[in-house]
């Protein structure tokens, strides 16, 4: 990864900022984009100092001209694509009979929509490079995550747009990885929607439990220099839970169900109050 250059959308926080640092460190130029371009210039200015080269761009992938901007802006810098990792994404938890349509377009626009934009944008480079697009999905895009409606049909339409343009590469040399991390400790629950489009504030679950953005970082790196199809992390909410979704769904939503159900304030007790009134 010496030298090339890698665009990392989301990169002001969590597994994006921690593959900045991932990629920064083995040499890669890294192209930084979020909205926080505060946060995004004090990690530039820290792979800098440690020797690498990197660049902020403000983007919100939500705007189709904001990410051609920022894939022009890298090819004035960089001259050249090798990889584009879709990481950018917010989350959300409300039933669907209570969320508001905003929300669940706005999960649309950041998760999916930015995906595809940036991705239009990049593949002519990424082409001519034979390099990488990366989508950094979710469990919640292989089954369905209740109280996260918008948040899995994005997951599931970003996880059908990523494999469909790997059938239609697979003479050009593109490579496509799909990545699903399980729960990772990062900022992703403090920002997830609420019914009316605030954000939580809080997260219902304990982060000291999960898997860290570094270690995320880590193992995308790696599929990435080993040009992998598919990355799912965590053995029992990742490996097994996409596994047995394929032979035992009714299990895996029940068990899903439950899991869920158990997280502080969830909506799903509602939905179980609301069943039994019924
Ligand atoms: N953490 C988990 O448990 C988990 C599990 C599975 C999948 N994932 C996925 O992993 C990815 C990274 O999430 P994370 O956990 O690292 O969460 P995070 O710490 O909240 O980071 C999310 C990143 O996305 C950026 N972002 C949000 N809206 C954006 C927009 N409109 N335009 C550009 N950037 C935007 C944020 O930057 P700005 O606010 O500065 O724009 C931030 O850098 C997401 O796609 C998420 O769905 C996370």
């Amino acid at each position: 990864m010496k030298d090339k250059v890698v665009i990392i959308t989301g990169a002001s926080s969590g597994i994006g900022k921690a593959l900045a640092f991932e990629f920064g460190r083995h040499g890669s130029k890294v192209l930084l984009a979020a909205r926080n371009f505060e946060d995004l210039k004090t990690i530039e200015a820290a792979i800098i100092n440690q020797g690498g080269s990197a660049l902020a761009v403000k983007c919100d992938v939500s705007k189709e001209d904001e990410c051609r901007d920022m894939v022009k802006k890298t090819i004035n810098e960089f001259g050249r694509i090798d990889v584009l990792i879709n990481n950018a994404g917010i989350s959300m938890r409300a039933l669907f009979q209570d969320v508001e349509m905003e929300v669940l377009h706005r999960l649309m626009d950041v998760n999916f929509w930015g995906t595809v934009y940036c991705t239009k944008f990049a593949l002519p480079y990424l082409l001519h490079s034979h390099g990488s697009v990366v989508g950094v999905i979710s469990i919640a895009g292989h089954i369905g995550m209740p109280a996260r409606t918008g948040y899995s049909a994005s997951k599931f339409a970003m996880h059908g747009f990523l494999k469909t343009l790997r059938v239609e590469n697979l003479k050009t040399g593109l490579h496509v990885l799909i990545v699903s991390p399980g729960f990772t400790a990062s900022n992703i629950r403090m920002t997830a929607l609420t019914a009316t489009g605030k954000m939580q504030g809080e997260t219902p679950r304990d982060e000291s439990k999960m898997m860290s953005a570094e270690t995320v970082a880590r193992k995308i790196y790696l599929a990435v220099v080993h040009r992998r199809r598919s990355l799912i992390l965590t053995l029992v909410e990742g490996k097994l839970t996409v596994f047995f979704s394929k032979w035992l769904p009714g299990l895996v939503e029940r068990a899903s169900f439950r899991r869920l159900s158990r997280e502080h304030d969830s909506p799903l007790q509602k939905a179980e109050v609301n069943h039994v009134a019924d």
